[in-house]
């Protein structure tokens, strides 16, 4: 097996005698996207800050590709890592081309004109070339993460740090920070040790995770391990911080359907259950992110549904389902059609991927429990449509 591109080897840290980290040891794998997450206070920007060499750690060791030396005293090593701080930290009295010429107008001896040369490439690869002349406060908050996030570029670091890359963003510019990161990982080949709180969309674009408390690292794994966990303060965190990754698990919707059953067989004659067919995606891609922004617009698109319905359930990841009444089975698959439409049509057009989105119905009376959802292709109904709401 190849050596992690990084390795974090029982580090310590403390200041003025209160110990901060106590033995942190994490792996980061070459190219690979790695989140950590943690609450407030508990070291994570002083880590990051021990790996960029910004604090001296007092035990341990931080090894980049097998070596010791990083951080920005290492010569021409330094190149290999850039920090991208969460402020931003562009210069205001700068242009945004100067601000991102500046680490290697410092740090090497190449003239300015060949700076200037790398600057309008990066620009024009990050389709940047319209704020090139602008001053930090002449452009958009989004605008100004991408410029921050070209100056974190210029150097061609194989190892990016973001430390909260998102925190202040509304909703739309952090997707789009996390796409950015996701995208610009593949196409400039670096490898990305992200601080982040932001669950679930962090999750989609990360390889790995990283929870720290006490000093240490008490849990690493795939995200999609984060739904088999078992460690009770872990799960709590991951919960708080936002109670749609267990919905899009299914967690809450599979106890509450379970709960609701008897009632809903009373009140509903038919099942509806409304499937995502996208093939499931490598976590990092972009499409992981974009497949998860389709299906939030998918049960927004059906929580508009007028027809009397009942509550919308998560059944797993890529089922959701709700009971109707007979007056309406018949006509909801159109109706679900028509509100898909929209997100199909969004996704279809900004990603090469297609998605299809299908909805079968079943007699409630003839499902013998909740449970039987979960074996729906076994289920003998000739009542189920299955023709894919759009192709
Ligand atoms: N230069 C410093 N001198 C003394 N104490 C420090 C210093 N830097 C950080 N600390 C302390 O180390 C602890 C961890 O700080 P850190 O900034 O890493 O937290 P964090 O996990 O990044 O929190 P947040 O999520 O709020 O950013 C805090 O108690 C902080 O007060
Ligand atoms: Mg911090």
């Amino acid at each position: 097996m190849s050596r992690p591109f990084l390795e974090i080897k029982g580090v310590k840290k403390a200041f003025n005698g209160r110990t901060v980290l106590d033995g942190i040891d994490l792996d980061v794998e070459r190219g690979s996207i790695t989140t950590i997450m943690g609450k407030s206070g508990i070291g994570k920007s002083v880590l990051l800050k021990c790996i960029a060499g910004i604090h001296r750690h007092d035990g341990g060791e931080i090894l980049l590709d097998g070596q010791h030396c990083i951080g920005p005293n290492c010569g021409k090593n330094s190149t290999r890592l850039s920090y991208l701080f969460q402020q931003n930290a562009l210069f205001d009295s700068m242009s945004a081309a100067d601000n991102v010429a500046l680490p290697i107008v410092e740090t090497s001896r190449i003239s300015r004109r060949e700076a200037r040369r790398r600057v309008d490439r990066l620009f024009e690869q990050l389709e940047l070339g319209d704020v090139a002349g602008k001053f930090p406060a002449e452009i958009s908050g989004g605008m100004q993460k991408r410029v921050a996030l070209a100056r974190a570029l210029i150097t061609e670091p194989q190892l990016i740090l973001f430390d909260e890359p998102t925190t202040g963003l509304d909703p739309q510019r952090k997707n789009s920070v996390f796409t950015m990161i996701a995208e610009y990982r593949r196409r400039f080949d670096f490898t990305a040790l992200m601080v982040c709180h932001d669950i679930p969309e962090a999750l989609f674009v990360s390889d790995r995770v990283a929870w720290i408390d006490g000093g240490r690292i008490r849990f690493v794994g795939a995200p999609t391990d984060l739904e088999v966990a078992t460690d009770s303060e872990l799960l709590e965190f991951v919960h708080h911080r936002n109670g749609l990754l267990s919905d899009v698990a299914g967690q809450r919707g599979r106890s509450a359907l379970f709960a609701e059953w008897p009632a809903l067989r009373r009140s509903f004659d038919e099942f509806v259950v409304v499937t995502c067919t996208t093939e499931r995606r490598r976590p990092g891609s972009e499409l992981g992110l974009r497949r998860f922004a389709s299906y939030q617009a998918a049960v927004a698109g059906v929580s508009r549904l007028q027809r009397a319905r009942s509550e919308i359930y998560f059944l797993d990841e890529r089922h959701f389902g709700f009971a109707v009444g007979a007056d309406s089975a018949g006509s909801v698959h159109e109706q679900i059609a028509a509100c898909l439409q929209p997100a199909n049509d969004a996704a279809a057009s900004d990603a090469a991927a297609h998605y299809v989105w299908s909805a079968r119905s079943y007699p409630l009376a003839r499902l013998p429990d909740p449970a039987a959802l979960w074996n729906l292709v076994d289920l003998p109904s000739p009542a189920t449509f299955a023709t894919p709401l759009s192709a």
